[in-house]
């Protein structure tokens, strides 16, 4: 029987992303193969974000030409899951006759009974043993591994649509974590990253530190991540496991939202600008060279002139590694959304700029701090197969610019990309084979806004002697 085609388009997190691949591992035994061709799919599934409205926007406007394209060829399905499926349920048919069902996030068991179906479904209600089900996820990456800990999210951040898309929290079972991830080394994984809205609140028959232990004790695995941890649970023992356990990497993600205790108050996030900064000190203190991430929120409802300065001034005293800032967006269900005070698009965009501005100069400065330094990078693959440039040499300011086509040395080093245990990217050349997956010192030779760039600790000779 010929293979049908399915074309899935993901938006979000990376829940989202390892959702697609587990719904990717769901269409595989239901006899589809991926495809990234719209047009000749068979199937399309859409895994929509609805965490502020650009990303809904989005959505809406990829399903506005799938309705041509469904007039073209009837036969063809499509489903909608993610937040907006959720969200939304039956009503996404209502504007949208061209939807053959939807399925929230919860749901993924139920695709293929969907697929069968004739009329259209909404399968949107709250799976309470969503943590028990085991999908075989189709994953994209050869080298590193999403993992679900956990689901949902009781944190009811005032803002936050994804308590009410996502569910309450629950946490899968630590032997079933644990016996997905001991399956991984064979296939070539080396770096996991446990993914739950809230890890430190983790509890499957353990806690989250003592889960990273467990991992730890896995042979083959590498490099342990996780992503998001909430301050108001960052505790001692987490701080203690991310400097004992080897394999956990000197990266957290913790989000801020806000410098100001008075609209960290209004966000329901329980904690204190103070709260906060004192877990970055004991993070610092305890954890050498930690590299911390972060989450802010420009204009919420209420947002005073000396609320965004104060998160201006905590972004100068905290110096973040990197963050990932947003302009407020009022969400559906969320208390926020009815807050008196809300802010002028234009004051949230001046704002947003400002704050990515202050930042984009801290990051800069954080990362060419490295320069000089040896760090271990987990190779990903190679860029390009000729030495172009001035990137490789030692010393500073060499102005070799060789061209590639005539250039006798060319091939004669290889650009690798990887990621430090810090989660930065780094481009480096060396004069010698490397395999992907292998674990690698790089001396840092620049630092960039985005990225660093390096060179092997040896073997480095300049290729141009003399210039
Ligand atoms: N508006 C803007 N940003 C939001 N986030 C969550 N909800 C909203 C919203 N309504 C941001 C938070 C969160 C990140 C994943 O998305 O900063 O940490
Ligand atoms: Fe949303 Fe807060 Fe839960 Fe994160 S912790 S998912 S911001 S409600």
């Amino acid at each position: 029987m010929k293979e049908k085609l399915a074309y899935l388009h993901t938006w979000g997190c990376q829940m989202n992303v390892h959702d697609s691949e587990k719904i990717a591992g769901v269409l595989k035994v239901e006899g589809y193969a991926l495809t990234d061709m719209p047009e000749k799919a068979d199937l399309i599934i859409l895994n929509t974000c609805s965490i502020r409205e650009k990303a809904e926007q989005k959505f809406y406007s990829e399903l506005g030409v799938l309705r041509a394209m469904k007039t073209k060829r009837p036969d063809m399905k499509i489903g909608i899951t993610g937040c907006i499926a959720q969200q939304e349920g039956p009503k996404l048919r209502k504007s949208n006759p061209h939807v053959d069902f939807a399925f929230g996030p919860q749901n993924i068991t139920m695709l293929p009974d969907l697929l069968g179906g004739e009329k259209f479904q909404a399968r949107v209600e709250e799976n309470p043993s969503v943590h028990l089900t085991k999908l075989p996820a189709e994953r994209q990456d050869g080298l590193k591994a999403w993992i679900n800990i956990m689901y949902g999210c009781n944190n009811f951040c005032s803002y936050c649509v994804v308590p009410f898309t996502r569910g309450r929290e629950r946490s899968r079972p630590y032997a079933d974590v644990i016996e997905e991830i001991e399956a991984l080394p064979q296939s070539g994984y080396k770096e996991v990253t446990l993914l739950g809205q809230n890890v430190n609140s983790y509890n499957g028959n353990c806690t989250f530190p003592e889960l990273l232990a467990y991992i730890n004790a896995i042979d083959g695995i590498e490099r342990i991540r996780f992503v998001t941890s909430h301050p108001k649970d960052l505790g001692g023992d987490l701080i203690s496991a991310m400097k004992e356990l080897d394999k956990v990497c000197e990266h957290i993600h913790l989000p801020l939202q806000s410098g100001s205790t008075d609209v960290l108050r209004r966000m329901n996030r329980k904690y204190t600008y103070e709260q906060y900064l004192d877990g970055i000190r004991q993070l610092r203190e305890q954890v050498p060279g930690v590299a911390i991430t972060s989450d802010i929120i420009a204009g919420f409802p209420g947002e005073t002139d000396e609320d965004h300065e104060a998160t201006v001034s905590a972004l100068r005293e905290i110096e973040f590694d990197g963050i990932f800032a947003f302009k407020y967006s009022k969400r559906p269900y969320t208390k926020a959304k009815d807050l008196e005070g809300q802010v002028e698009e234009k004051v949230k965009s001046d704002r947003l700029n400002h704050l990515l501005k202050v930042q984009d100069t801290i990051t800069e400065r954080k990362n060419r701090s490295l320069e000089g330094q040896t760090v271990e990078v987990l190779i990903e693959g190679k860029t390009e197969d000729y030495h172009g440039a001035t990137e490789c040499c030692v010393t500073d300011g060499c102005v070799a610019d060789a061209d590639p086509m005539t250039d006798p040395n060319k091939n004669r080093m290889t650009r690798y990309t990887g990621r430090t245990r810090t989660n930065k990217i780094v481009n480096f050349v060396y004069n010698g084979e490397l395999r992907t997956g292998q674990l690698f010192d790089v001396i840092i030779s620049r630092g960039f806004k985005h990225s660093l760039e390096g060179r092997g600790p040896d073997e480095v000779q300049c290729l141009y002697p003399g210039m």
